[in-house]
């Protein structure tokens, strides 16, 4: 069983630059609410009982957010709002099962994965990344079905444009497993358009099994001088590991660039 979830909050979140200057990308409002609230409550629909949230000394605003209990208290005690108290509730709800670990020095995806390593308790865990909302069917509940069908990681998956490959991690297409799920024989960290194995993207949400340690800790920086998990991953695929990618239902809604961030708020609103 799938009951732990890591979620990589250390990044500096510099393609929504000039707010996250000063502002954690992951708490900007989506249609009224962080958007890391929707990523919580995917895990917690997903059958998910732990969390553990990698942020930086420079990202402390993540935790206060669900630590700031004299404010709630204070505000509570002077206005009685059932509004105000079911918020508090909510955060409560939610912080019962964080854990924070500290990635100080991003240097990419596979390292702060690597800072989870003591905490993982199972075979298999999900990882979730922010900049990636999938609204209206629930996608960590369809993988980890995949995973417990085909005793295998899985990649969340989706067809990109062509010209661009290079913003995502590219995969080769393998066997086809059943409708939705194929198997994966390559994947390379954004590739250039004529390096690309196809227009297969890997989108953030990954069940990794817990070997991949072993293969982080010994890694070289890649592409960009960053320790990047689709390394890690190509390096399992190549000892035939199995990594399933999973065509998702739901739709996928980029939040880590600007247009994708102010796209969302609308696509949320209209549910
Ligand atoms: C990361 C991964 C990339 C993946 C993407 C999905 O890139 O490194 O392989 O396709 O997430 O959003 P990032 O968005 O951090 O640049």
């Amino acid at each position: 069983m799938i009951k732990q979830a890591i979620i990589p909050l250390a990044g500096l979140g510099t393609r929504l630059l000039p707010l996250t200057s000063v502002f954690a990308k992951e708490l900007l409002p989506i249609n009224g609410k962080p958007g890391l609230e929707y990523i919580i409550q995917e895990c917690i629909d997903a059958g998910i009982k732990e969390i553990i949230f990698i942020i930086s000394k420079k990202k402390m605003m993540i935790k206060n957010y669900f630590y700031n209990d004299k404010f709630y208290k204070d505000l509570i005690q002077k206005k009685k709002d059932p509004r105000i108290i079911n918020e508090y509730k909510k955060i409560l709800k939610f912080r019962k099962m964080i854990k924070f670990v500290y990635q100080n020095n991003p240097k990419g995806t596979g390292d702060a994965v690597l800072k989870t390593k003591k905490f993982i308790n199972d075979k298999y865990f999900l990882m979730l990344l922010p900049d990636d909302l999938i609204i209206k069917y629930n996608c960590s509940k369809s993988m980890i079905k995949v995973h417990n069908k085909f005793k295998a990681s899985v990649m969340a998956s989706m067809n990109v444009k062509k010209n661009n490959v290079s913003r995502w991690g590219i995969y080769k297409l393998g066997k086809k497993l059943s409708k939705n799920n194929y198997l994966i024989d390559d994947v390379i960290e954004k590739p250039s358009t004529i390096n690309a194995p196809s227009n297969k993207a890997v989108i953030g949400r990954y069940i990794l099994p817990k070997t991949i340690f072993k293969k982080l800790s010994n890694q070289k920086p890649g592409k960009g001088g960053e320790i990047h998990i689709t390394d890690a991953i190509q390096s399992l695929i190549y000892d035939n590991n199995k990594f399933v990618a999973h065509n998702f239902f739901g739709k996928y809604l980029d939040c880590g660039t600007m247009s994708g961030y102010i796209n969302s708020s609308n696509e949320i609103s209209k549910l």
